[in-house]
């Protein structure tokens, strides 16, 4: 037992000897930007920090870094850089970004050190495709005829494009891209199948034009594809798997711009379609878990108020396999929680945002396609601050916000794809 128990503890001495030892190996080769910071930065930040992307600077080479180092490492210290909202370790996703604590730990030692460069010669810039989030080529870009101008009233403004497809083929699609034009004023897209070839008279014209007044109606057979708001990248459907756009059709485009007052602003924005290659078994279905499916109705916000709505789903008849969630929330929105509970009484974490940012509002996509057995119920709570305590508040002092597609507004919509 004594020999025993003293081989254990050699054994522990010799392997915390050996982790020192290899972290003494790390350490006394300094921490450089080529081969060290540089995979971490364009792994994780250069997909938007580059020219014609999101972010308002590019973050590539050795120069971008440095001039920027004390802020980079702030923001990724805060972890406000990569942009991620969904709270760790509820719910498994796919395209996590996130720093691991050890890459937030070398830019700050290497920062420290002085932001030695490196063996400058092995230095590679990364390769993009330009014009693409996917990184690669689209296989159909649609766009508007001409740019559209932006309306000069200072009010928020919904106009619907109507882009016809002309795919003479139904056509699989693996990845839908939105790609806002005019990115200070395209607040967010909503982007739909018209199967009629109806909407093509609202072309760039207003919801509120008196001329479409036909296009609720419409709307009821319309699709809904995605929703886009900045910061929301395209998600790739699994192997297999692919949304089905029956031939003609045209993709409807709802785009917000936000108020402004500029004349001759203008915007041509551009969906990118990517095909599918591979042989697809099943068809991507949408669902939206929403406001009517309050249980705690109706659905309003008192001023000097934080309220949570718990919405709750039907039983779902039959399992499906979620891939994807997207809550969208307006700006009084705080926190958001998400689970289905199967008839076990088992619970599936499906997404929990305790920190709500208007700002940052993605699709996450499941890592594995994620089985809800049939009769299980989703639920989602979401709760919303309506006191001047809240920054993001427009009002003050605060009003009363009911339903509606402003962003003074409020909305509850949790967005679930799934297959059969
Ligand atoms: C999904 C796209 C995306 C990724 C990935 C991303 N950024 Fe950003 N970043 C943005 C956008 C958009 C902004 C401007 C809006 C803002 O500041 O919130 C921004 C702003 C910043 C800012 C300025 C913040 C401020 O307050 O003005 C810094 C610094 C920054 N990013 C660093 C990074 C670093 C470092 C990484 C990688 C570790 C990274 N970003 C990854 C999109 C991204």
């Amino acid at each position: 037992m004594k020999a025993l128990l003293n081989n254990d503890v050699q054994r522990v001495v010799f392997i915390i000897l050996l982790v020192l030892s290899n972290s003494c190996l790390v350490l006394s080769q300094k921490i450089n930007f080529t081969e060290h910071i540089a995979p971490i930065i364009h792994q994780n930040c250069s997909p938007c920090h580059r020219k014609g992307e999101s972010a308002p600077f590019s973050l590539l080479t050795y120069g971008d870094v440095v001039k920027r180092a004390q802020f980079i490492l702030k923001v990724t210290e805060m972890r406000y850089m990569p942009p991620w909202k969904a709270d760790h370790g509820f719910g498994e996703f796919k395209n996590v970004r996130r720093l691991t604590v050890g890459q937030i730990a070398t830019i700050k030692v290497w920062i420290q050190d002085g932001m030695p460069e490196g063996p400058k010669e092995k230095f590679q810039l990364p390769i993009f495709e330009e014009n693409s989030q996917l990184n690669k080529k689209p296989d159909l870009v649609l766009s508007w005829n001409k740019k559209f101008t932006l309306s000069s009233q200072n009010k928020e403004d919904y106009i619907l494009f109507s882009l016809p497809t002309n795919l003479k083929e139904d056509t699989f699609i693996k990845s839908i891209e939105f790609r806002a034009g005019n990115k200070k004023y395209v607040h967010h897209a909503r982007l739909s199948v018209d199967t009629t070839q109806l909407m093509r008279q609202t072309d760039a014209k207003s919801i509120d034009d008196p001329s479409i007044a036909d296009f609720a109606k419409v709307r009821m057979k319309e699709e809904f594809w995605v929703g886009w708001v900045p910061g929301n990248t395209p998600i790739e459907y699994p192997k297999g798997t692919a949304k089905f756009l029956k031939a003609g059709s045209d993709l409807l485009l709802n785009v917000h711009y936000a108020p402004n007052n500029l004349e001759n602003e203008q915007d041509s924005s551009v969906v990118n379609l990517y095909f599918a290659k591979d042989t697809i078994e099943k068809k991507i279905q949408t669902f939206i878990l929403h406001e009517e499916d309050i249980t705690n109705k109706p659905f309003e916000i008192a001023p000097d108020t934080v309220i949570t709505f718990f919405a709750k789903s039907q039983k779902i008849p039959y399992p499906i396999h979620l891939l994807s969630v997207q809550p969208h929330l307006h700006l009084l929105g705080k926190s958001l929680r998400c689970f289905a509970i199967t008839p076990n009484g088992e619970m599936i974490p499906l997404i929990k945002i305790s920190k709500w940012d208007f700002n940052w509002q993605m699709t996450y996509q499941y890592k594995e396609p994620l089985l809800i057995p049939a009769e299980s119920v989703i639920y989602a709570e979401a709760t919303y601050d309506n006191t001047s305590k809240n920054p993001e508040n427009r009002f003050n002092p605060p009003q009363k916000i009911t339903y509606g597609w402003n962003s003074t507004q409020e909305m509850m919509n949790v967005i679930f794809q799934y297959t059969f």
